[in-house]
């Protein structure tokens, strides 16, 4: 099932979220909010997201081994359930995360209060029309989520960074991705070779020198730094019942079956300084 934002606006969903957990009686047969439904998962449950989300939290890990955002206003567009923004805010003076969906910002609200975390402005808005000032912030982030650079350009000050969190493409479901390109034909042929999942893979750093960016121009060579992240669940049947409402019955049988809590991803961060 494929929603457009407009359809997933008009069906009433930024109304409010399901209850916390109601997603686990589902019928896994049948695993709508689907992969590739973030819109759908962000404004209806935000829950199942954000306990799903732990490669965010390996992408941050690392980011803050590559740039030191103290001091740095930082702006993460599609922050969703704020892994990506709480992470940031650990070491940045300021964050502003922004999402489209009132369900996830309100959801991203209260993880901030049971966090106690102060320097983050959750706003709803959206990646076309970012409610920021041009020349604003220092860095923006953009974690699993689509962007638009000019917007991200117009609010990044001269000489800020912009930053890209994610999988490699090639593994876009991490360790999963070969087991469901049979149910997502979406997915790329040529998935990663099993071998990179396993923790302790070599990391990968390469640059590019480009001019250009996303369609914006930077400064110097755009740094791409590859990695292997282990996520760890509560236990097996965790891993199963978020895999599973995610990806269906084929991910939950993966789990179950090996009795596995852990899920591996292989990452990438792409890092870029803009020239204005
Ligand atoms: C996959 S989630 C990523 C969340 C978070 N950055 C993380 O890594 O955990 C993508 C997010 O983009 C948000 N989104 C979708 N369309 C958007 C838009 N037009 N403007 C801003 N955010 C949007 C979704 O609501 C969702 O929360």
């Amino acid at each position: 099932m494929n929603l457009t934002q407009e359809e997933i606006l008009n069906s009433g969903h930024r109304l409010q979220a399901a209850p916390v957990d109601s997603w686990r009686i589902y019928d896994e047969d049948n695993p709508i909010p689907g992969y590739f439904e973030f819109d759908w998962l962000s404004s209806r449950h935000p829950d199942l997201y954000h306990r799903f989300a732990l490669s965010t939290v390996g992408l941050i890990e690392k980011l803050h081994m590559l740039i030191d955002l103290t001091n740095c206003v930082v702006l993460d567009i599609g922050a969703g359930t704020g892994r990506s923004a709480m992470g940031a805010a650990e070491k940045a003076k300021r964050v502003f995360a922004v999402d489209y969906y009132e369900a996830v910002v309100f959801f991203g609200k209260s993880q901030l209060q049971q966090t106690h975390t102060k320097n983050v402005d959750y706003i709803n808005g959206n990646r076309d029309h970012l409610p920021l000032p041009e020349n604003s912030v220092d860095v923006v982030i953009n974690a699993w989520a689509e962007l638009n650079p000019e917007e991200a350009y117009r609010t990044l000050k001269p000489n800020g960074h912009l930053i890209q969190l994610g999988a490699i493409p090639n593994a876009l479901c991490g360790e999963l991705t070969s087991q469901l390109a049979l149910d997502f034909p979406w997915l790329p042929k040529d998935c990663a070779p099993s071998e990179v999942f396993e923790p302790g893979y070599p990391d990968v750093y390469c640059t590019a020198d480009n001019s250009i960016w996303n369609g914006i121009p930077i400064t110097g060579p755009i740094n791409v730094q590859q990695f292997t992240y282990v996520a760890d669940y509560k236990d097996y049947s965790e891993a199963a019942s978020l895999t599973g409402r995610l990806y269906g019955p084929r991910a939950k049988h993966y789990f179950m079956t090996r009795k596995q809590s852990t899920f591996s991803w292989r990452l990438q961060i792409i890092l870029g300084q803009i020239r204005k």
